[in-house]
């Protein structure tokens, strides 16, 4: 996590860093801090919590300069403070830099250059690597690209730096491993960032620096080069992103802006990839590795957080049409734990960012392994995208709100998407199937503006009323049980109510307990083959005095007659519904989060893009 953001060319860097660092935020906000080069000498300034309080602390002091670095943070080492935040100055105070990142073998660093006489001025990982290099500068009397050079090479965990030199005017140095950095190409200006964001507004010209990769950036030059000092060409590419997309466009929040657009969300994943006319469906990333998914004995599907719900419902979707066995894991359990993988395996990777460091991590040891990778992924050329054999983009455009919506349904989109082509490939679902599933699919975006345009009264009402509890359970069967585990995360993301997601027929082994008049109980009890069985398990809530919500298709005429409070649906086929039942959800716990007032772009501790393990 942490933003990351730099500018150097002929205009002011301070207003294009610091706007730079509101666009970043998603990625981290309790601290931020900027550097700037004035003549031969840095300015830093840098203040606890979000970026506005750095505005207000920097008031009317000089901001000049034409060359800059800016940071937010996501405390990993050393708690949120004015001390802890970035830039971190050198000993000699002629270097600043700011670090996306941990340093694993920090502790030792620091330990030898304490032995040297250095006394730090934060708990930070980041200070180290800053005192590191500039240590190493002075004791082999070597440029500080050299000296970064030799740092790295002995470093060991995540970084993407940028420092500026005192000595070094219209210079920044950056370099990156396991942590995103991009470079805007403008017109003798150079921009720098975590993703494209800070940038979008000069340059749609960008280079995706990859791992071990060192970039000396000036003004009018860009030179690349491998940790070895060999020059390496940039590898110049096109954004394909609005400025629009990245802003609130009159909404309260990004979250509620986000919701709202899934009907276009929807419908982007799906064009030209769903074509009704000749019953088929166009995925090319899928061709790439058609053979091996056609005999694949099992894919394992690789991801975390909302994500990794997405890949539960897959499992359901997969096993069901493909009849192929699926194992879901959490990325960050999968990669420490010595799985079983050889060359007939495929991996699905699921991630919004492309970049969370365990899933990231989890492929480059599945791929070591032989197996065969296809990212689902939402931002274009992160690193997750970059590593994949094959894979399809979910095209849910930029989300910036903490908590996943759009890029949820747009992954469970795509991942029907597959689930079809694959079981159309593999002759295990007949062509009616085959073609209503397509057809239900296709409906899907209108059937999610009904629910924006009929339900948010009701839903906002029902908010109200349940905003104040202190737990939640969240329950489903089937295909719902997955939905079942988002609408409780969403809660507890944005609302910071305690929220659990359950099977609904496990219930009764334990969170039963819980129940009582205080307890809210979310049903995810859309039309599905096992509807009466959850109506038994809303009658047994409502034995024990629990308060019952029930997400419900249209036209059910019982459940409402149990619920207390009931949000509808359109109706579809239960293998498609996740794609409608959800939304519902999502509203609850915005408007939730909303009335108990709350940040709810940018909820407390979270952070967008985990670039840590
Ligand atoms: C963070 C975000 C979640 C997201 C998860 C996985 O926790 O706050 O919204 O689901 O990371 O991120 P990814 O980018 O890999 O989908």
């Amino acid at each position: 996590m942490c933003g990351i953001v730099g500018y150097t060319g002929s205009r002011q860097a301070y207003p294009i860093v610091i706007d730079g660092l509101k666009k970043l935020e998603y990625r981290g906000y309790d601290s931020s801090g900027v550097a700037l080069q004035q003549g031969s000498s840095l300015k830093v300034y840098k203040k606890a919590g979000k970026v506005a309080a750095l505005e207000e602390h920097i008031g009317i002091a000089s901001t000049l300069g034409t060359t800059g670095i800016g940071h937010t943070r996501w405390a990993t080492h050393g708690e949120p403070s004015d001390r802890n935040a970035h830039p971190h100055i050198s000993k000699s105070g002629n270097l600043a830099m700011i670090h996306n990142g941990i340093i694993e073998n920090y502790a030792q660093i620091k330990n030898e250059l304490i032995k040297e006489g250095y006394q730090f001025q934060s708990d930070t990982d980041s200070e180290v690597l800053l005192n590191f290099i500039e240590d190493i500068k002075t004791n082999n009397a070597c440029s500080l690209e050299e000296a970064i050079r030799i740092a790295l090479k002995r470093v060991t965990g995540a970084y993407v730096i940028l420092i500026i030199d005192a000595e070094q005017p219209d210079t920044i140095i950056a370099a990156r491993k396991g942590s995103p950095l991009v470079i805007g190409i403008g017109n003798k200006e150079h921009f720098l960032g975590s993703d494209a964001s800070p940038m979008l507004a000069y340059t749609k010209e960008v280079v995706y620096i990859n791992d071990y990769e060192l970039a000396i950036v000036r003004p009018d030059e860009l030179i690349l080069k491998n940790l070895g000092n060999e020059v390496i060409t940039p590898f110049v590419q096109k954004l394909d992103l609005e400025l629009a997309a990245i802003e609130k466009g009159g909404y309260d929040h990004f979250m509620l802006k986000e919701i709202f657009e899934q009907p276009s969300t929807i419908a982007d994943s799906l064009r030209g990839r769903l074509v009704l006319h000749e019953s088929r469906i166009i995925l090319s990333g899928v061709d790439a590795i058609q053979e091996k998914l056609r005999n694949a004995r099992r894919v394992i599907i690789v991801a975390c957080g909302t994500s990794w719900h997405a890949g539960l419902l897959a499992e359901y979707v997969i096993e069901e049409l493909c009849r192929i066995n699926v194992e879901v894991e959490y990325a960050s359990e999968f990669r420490y734990r010595n799985p079983i993988i050889d060359g007939d395996d495929v991996i699905i990777a699921i991630s919004q960012s492309g970049e969370t460091a365990d899933t990231l991590v989890a492929l480059e040891r599945a791929k070591e392994q032989g197996a065969t990778i296809f990212g689902i992924v939402n931002v274009v050329g992160s690193s997750i995208a970059r590593i994949s054999h094959a894979g399809c983009y979910t095209h849910a455009g930029p989300e910036i709100g903490v908590a996943s919506t759009k890029a949820y349904t747009a992954q469970l989109a795509v991942l029907m998407l597959l689930a079809l082509k694959v079981a159309q490939e593999r002759g295990t679902i007949s062509n009616e199937r085959f073609q209503a599933l397509c057809h239900e699919l296709n409906d899907i975006p209108g059937k999610v503006q009904w629910i924006l345009d009929h339900e948010v009264d009701n839903i906002k009402a029902i908010a109200y009323k349940y905003k104040d509890a202190h737990d939640a359970l969240y329950l489903g069967r089937g295909y719902n049980f997955p939905t079942a585990l988002e609408g409780a995360l969403k809660l507890k993301e944005i609302s910071y109510i305690h929220a659990e997601g359950y099977p609904a027929a496990e219930m009764k082994h334990g969170p039963i307990a819980l129940v009582d008049e205080q307890l809210p109980v979310v049903f995810i009890a859309s039309q599905d083959a096992y509807h009466e069985k959850i109506i038994s398990n809303m009658q047994e809530i409502k034995a024990r005095k629990g308060k019952v919500i029930a997400v419900v298709s249209e036209g059910d005429e019982i459940t409402p007659t149990i619920a207390d409070d009931i949000m509808t649906v359109p109706l579809a086929d239960e293998v498609i519904a996740p794609l409608l039942t959800v939304v519902p959800l999502q509203l609850l716990s915005y408007y939730i989060g909303v009335y108990r007032g709350l940040d709810v772009d940018k909820p407390r501790n979270l952070a967008k893009s985990v670039t840590v393990e």
